[in-house]
């Protein structure tokens, strides 16, 4: 291959979904050059490339990584991500990859060898853990403001109405559709590692079970459960309670307890933190309690003008450093393995009377010897002897009368995905 000019970071995007905020950053971003997207629906894929001159599209995603790129953002589907990291690692570049990381822990351990064999970047794009008021949790910790970590909360909760769910998922294998309940949670978990540095030890699940009462339930495509709780102990001793799924209130929420003081983003006023000290740890002058609306220490405007409260320019932000420095990003191949594993063990307990299951080292390898090849998996392509359904109530039928009306309402919402 000709040797290039340029020095810009040449990236390319699989998947256009999500996928096409982080391409339009890519392509505003000094010293970052968008250079491909990848898309298997071939309408918005041209439509994308027609309205960014330079940029050259692909429905192949292996044809894609032919391409001269530095740099593959993987946005596609949630549970494809560990195969498609690993073939662009092989390939020689860079990978930031959507949650979650893998599917299966098999997956995992592939995954973190192809890395260590690479010597590339990955990064895990957390966003929820870069949003203005958990990075500023992060800054008042390592401040030693609230003192050492004892307990945390990190809630997710997402309800969405019977369109917006057959839109997001509009076939009946679709990811959304029967992805167990307590797989996501990465939204829910890595703002408290990023903010205490601290890493998950031991995981016990917690569901709740698949509702006939939930509209975006019964009259969709939805075979897995309503929301699911993992309490998750961190290697200090202290513990996290997750919460997330479809309960009927959204919102993002965060709390750290330290041994000093509280700190939590409000339940009414979600971008305003609540800094909390007993009069006995006060600092002299200071109040007990205080209240604000931080603001980002760092980058103010770019953060402030992208999605998820600011935490998606950081993503591409990170990774790019990462690139051109060597260093690692936060969110590095382990710790978002860390992450990802906890919604795949979190389920494997919950299916066994809510055990506790020890949380993998992934720097260790005698600790990831027990999980080669292994392939538990809730995917209906998985499907067989020994394989859990993707519900804690076993296979949730669907009759043909309603999958005929959800694939005619899908029809008419997506018409981009020619259904
Ligand atoms: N961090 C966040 O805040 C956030 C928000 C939304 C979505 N996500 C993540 O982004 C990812 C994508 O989600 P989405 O909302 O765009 O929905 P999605 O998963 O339905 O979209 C994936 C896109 O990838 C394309 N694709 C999938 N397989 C392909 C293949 N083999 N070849 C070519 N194209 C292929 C699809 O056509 C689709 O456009 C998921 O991993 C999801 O978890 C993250």
């Amino acid at each position: 291959m000709a040797r290039r000019k340029s020095k810009n970071i040449r990236v390319g995007v699989y998947g256009i979904g999500r996928g096409a905020s982080f391409a339009e950053q890519a392509a505003a971003m000094e010293g970052v050059e968008l250079a491909a997207v990848c898309d298997q629906r071939e309408r918005p894929l041209q439509e994308f490339v027609r309205s960014h001159p330079g940029v050259t599209g692909y429905t192949d995603y292996r044809k894609m990584l032919e391409h001269d790129l530095d740099a593959v953002v993987l946005a596609n589907y949630c549970t494809e991500h560990a195969p498609a990291a690993i073939l662009a690692l092989q390939a020689g570049k860079h990978v930031q990859s959507e949650s979650i990381a893998m599917k299966t822990m098999g997956e995992a351990v592939d995954l973190v060898r192809a890395v260590e064999a690479s010597g590339k970047t990955y990064m895990y794009a957390e966003n929820y853990a870069y949003m203005n008021f958990t990075q500023e949790m992060a800054y008042l910790y390592q401040r030693g403001e609230i003192g050492e970590f004892r307990y945390a909360e990190g809630e997710y909760v997402h309800p969405v109405s019977v369109d917006t769910k057959i839109a997001l998922s509009p076939t009946f294998d679709h990811w959304r559709n029967w992805i167990p309940a307590t797989y996501y949670c990465t939204h829910s978990m890595s703002p408290i590692m990023y903010i205490t540095g601290l890493r998950p030890v031991k995981v016990n699940g917690f569901v709740i079970p698949y509702d006939p009462k939930t509209p975006a339930y019964s009259e969709t495509y939805q075979r897995s459960d309503l929301a699911s709780i993992i309490m998750v102990q961190m290697e200090n001793g202290g513990y996290a309670k997750l919460l997330f799924g479809s309960l009927e209130k959204h919102y993002v929420w965060y709390r750290i307890y330290g041994h000093k003081g509280e700190m939590e983003n409000s339940r009414t006023d979600g971008g305003q933190l609540l800094v909390h000290r007993e009069p006995w740890n006060e600092k002299p002058g200071e109040p007990n309690d205080v209240a604000y609306h931080p603001e980002f220490r760092r980058f103010h405007d770019l953060a402030e003008r992208s999605g998820h409260g600011g935490g998606d320019f950081f993503m591409l932000h990170e990774f790019i450093e990462a690139i051109r420095t060597g260093v690692p990003p936060y969110f590095d191949i382990y710790r978002g393995l860390q992450m990802s594993c906890l919604g795949i063990l979190a389920y494997k307990s919950a299916l066994n009377n809510n055990m506790a299951i020890d949380v993998p080292s992934f720097h260790d390898q005698k600790e990831l010897a027990p999980y080669e090849g292994d392939n538990w998996s809730c995917d209906p392509a998985d499907a067989g002897p020994g394989q859990p359904w993707p519900s804690v109530l076993g296979d949730i039928k669907k009759p043909k009368k309603l999958r005929d009306k959800v694939a005619k309402r899908a029809r008419e919402l997506r018409p981009d995905w020619d259904l």
